[in-house]
């Protein structure tokens, strides 16, 4: 299939762009649009032929259920039943941004978009591009990660390109992802809510709205074998790039004097910045903040593979905040190889 590359800085500037991406939208199309976390592989979450293409498209399992992206408040009672308060009060925390929210379903959403679940994801996002092209399609758009299954997810449109050209209808470059992590994951399907994926919106935010909130065991460790997944997304390894991933976890100096120890070709460092200066192994910088870690670290993961690193020994990033979502992420990149310094 031809892939048209359709270039929108501003939905004002660029209607006609805008409209191709609702057009293709409607009739049963996929198209990679931008988002605030990372680009989405959109498709009507009601068109149970275009949901499966996307499943096809990424080679993802389809046990895995997709969020359901929406631009107008309205929407939500389409795709959700017993909406409880907690959840009007997320939206009105958090809402255009990136926030996913698991809620019981309508019997109308299709099963195949829900991975067979009773349940169904939705987020209203942010980005200007994203939102004019939801509503210009009048539809609800189900959209994973634009990224073939396993990867990284893409923070720009030209990784998306890499992964979907000839697999997708249109990929609509919007520029770079301004979180870089894909939106936090709360369940208000349970007795209490549950944080399932964290990302942008921290649970500390969470809770000052919501009081209390669990932490779903998949966040912070591995499953045990035969343990069931809240989020039948992390189960699956995750945003690896072809290298292999070693997290280092200790000071600057431990860190550096770690790396610099290694032997052996096509060694990296996956550096928070301020520690580089006595690194004498090749290096990529992360950024020192939490939020520069979030928005660089899967370009850094795909920049290091088109380096030919065979082997990246990695920071490790802080646990709490915006730092949990990249901890989340990068235990998975490396299959939990975590190396106390
Ligand atoms: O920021 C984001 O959330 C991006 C952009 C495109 O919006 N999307 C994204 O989608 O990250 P995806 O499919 O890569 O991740 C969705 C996650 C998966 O871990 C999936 O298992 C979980 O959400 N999920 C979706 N529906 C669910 C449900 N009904 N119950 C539990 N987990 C669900
Ligand atoms: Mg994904």
């Amino acid at each position: 299939m031809e892939t048209k590359l359709l270039r929108v800085e501003d939905p004002k500037q660029n209607p006609q762009a805008i409209e191709t991406a609702a057009a293709i939208l409607r009739r049963g199309g996929l198209v990679a649009i931008p988002t605030e976390t990372v680009y989405g592989l959109g498709a009507s979450a009601f068109d149970e032929q275009a949901v499966v293409n996307i499943y096809k498209a990424k080679g993802r399992p389809s046990d895995n259920p997709l969020i359901v992206h929406i631009a107008s408040m309205e929407t939500l009672p389409t795709l959700a039943r017993e909406i409880p308060s907690g959840a009007y009060a997320l939206a009105e925390a958090f809402w255009p941004g990136p926030l996913t929210m698991i809620l019981k379903k309508q019997s109308s959403v299709p099963s195949v978009t829900t991975g067979g679940l009773d349940t169904v994801a939705v987020r209203f996002p942010s980005h200007p591009v994203a939102n004019a092209i939801i509503r210009e399609s009048g539809l609800p758009i189900a959209a994973p990660s634009a990224n073939l299954s396993g990867a990284p997810s893409p923070t720009n449109a030209r990784r998306c390109v890499e992964d979907l050209t000839g697999r997708v209808d249109a990929i609509v470059d919007g520029g770079p992802c301004q979180v870089g992590l894909e939106s936090t994951v709360i369940s208000l399907a349970g007795e209490i809510p549950r944080l399932l994926r964290p990302g942008f919106v921290t649970l500390e935010q969470l809770c000052d709205v919501l009081g209390d909130v669990a932490v779903d065991s998949a966040v912070l460790s591995k499953l045990e074998e035969g343990q069931s997944a809240a989020s039948p997304g992390m189960k699956y390894k995750h945003y690896a790039p072809k290298a292999r991933v070693i997290l280092l976890d200790g000071d600057d100096d431990a860190f550096v004097d770690y790396v610099n120890r290694q032997q052996g070709d096509d060694i990296w460092a996956l550096a928070f910045g301020h520690e580089t200066a006595a690194l004498k192994k090749p290096y990529m910088v992360m950024g020192d903040t939490d939020q520069q870690q979030a928005q660089r670290l899967f370009e850094c993961l795909r920049a290091l593979d088109d380096k030919g690193a065979k082997v990246i020994y990695a920071r490790c990033p802080h646990k709490t905040g915006v730092g949990m979502a990249v901890y989340n992420r990068i235990i998975r990149a490396s299959a939990f190889t975590i190396q106390k310094l």
